[in-house]
């Protein structure tokens, strides 16, 4: 397989999905004195500019950052470990737990449904996903007999409709989980959003990398302590 474009001026191109990991990586860009002078929000722009004219910022889908960055069209993204897990880590360097976007990845079920009764009795279970890799894995890892359904998002329906008997997703406030009547039966993991760097440009461009690697991870580092 040809890979794309490594970008080989001396620019830097960043990868970030709108909302909470776009506003939750401002600060850390800020402290490596980079301000990204557009707002993804009100603009149709796809690629942002900053005060830095040798950093720009791609706006991408949250599941396609480890793409972007994995071929090189992106120097570097920020992803949360739900979706680094489901892309696999190809060709990324992940220097940095940057402890933003937290929430943990759990399994859930309408409320009058007896989990536990039906993994210990050895039920086969429908589970509606976004997150098929993850879910595969922990309910192997447990021996539970599952069909994976295949969702891109609104994954609390799936119960309450009929589709699934259980959901694997990320769950922060539990507030959806309530809206919906559904419980958390079991938590898989907690997550974070980490920084991704594609392994080339690491080599290539490491003197405009670097300190920008660091600065994440100190700014990161101090907002963990002060949080
Ligand atoms: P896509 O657009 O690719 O379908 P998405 O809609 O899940 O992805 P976001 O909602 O922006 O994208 O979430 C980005 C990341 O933030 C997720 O990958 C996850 O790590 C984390 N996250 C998701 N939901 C929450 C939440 N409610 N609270 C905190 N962090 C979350
Ligand atoms: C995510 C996830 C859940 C919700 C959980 O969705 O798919 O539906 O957040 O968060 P909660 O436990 O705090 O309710 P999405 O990113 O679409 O929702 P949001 O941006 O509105 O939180």
């Amino acid at each position: 397989m040809s890979i794309a474009t490594q970008s080989t001026d001396s620019g830097l191109i960043l990868a970030l999905s709108k909302g909470r990991i776009f506003e939750d990586t401002l600060p850390l860009l800020e402290a490596a004195g980079i301000v990204v002078t557009e707002n993804p929000e009100t603009s149709r722009k796809l690629i942002l500019a900053t005060n830095d004219p040798g950093v720009r910022v791609l706006i991408v889908r949250a599941s396609d950052v480890p793409t972007y960055v994995q071929y090189g069209a992106a120097d570097f993204g920020v992803a949360g470990k739900d979706v680094l897990l489901e892309h696999g880590g190809e060709g990324l360097y992940q220097p940095v737990d940057l402890n933003i976007a937290c929430c943990r990845m759990s399994v859930a079920v309408n409320a009058g449904f007896d989990y536990e009764t039906a993994v210990r009795q050895g039920a086969r279970l429908r589970v509606a996903t976004k997150f098929t890799h993850t879910a595969r894995e922990h309910f192997a890892s447990k021996g539970v007999h599952v069909d994976l359904i295949k969702l891109y998002g609104s994954m609390e329906l799936a119960p309450l409709v009929g589709l699934s008997d259980a959901i694997v997703d990320v769950v922060s406030t539990g507030n959806t989980l309530r809206a919906n009547n559904l419980v958390e039966v079991e938590k898989i993991m907690e997550i974070s959003s980490r920084l991704v760097v594609n392994q080339a440009a690491l080599k290539l461009k490491r003197a405009r990398l670097q300190p920008i690697i660091e600065a994440f991870e100190k700014a990161s580092a101090l907002q963990t302590k002060q949080g």
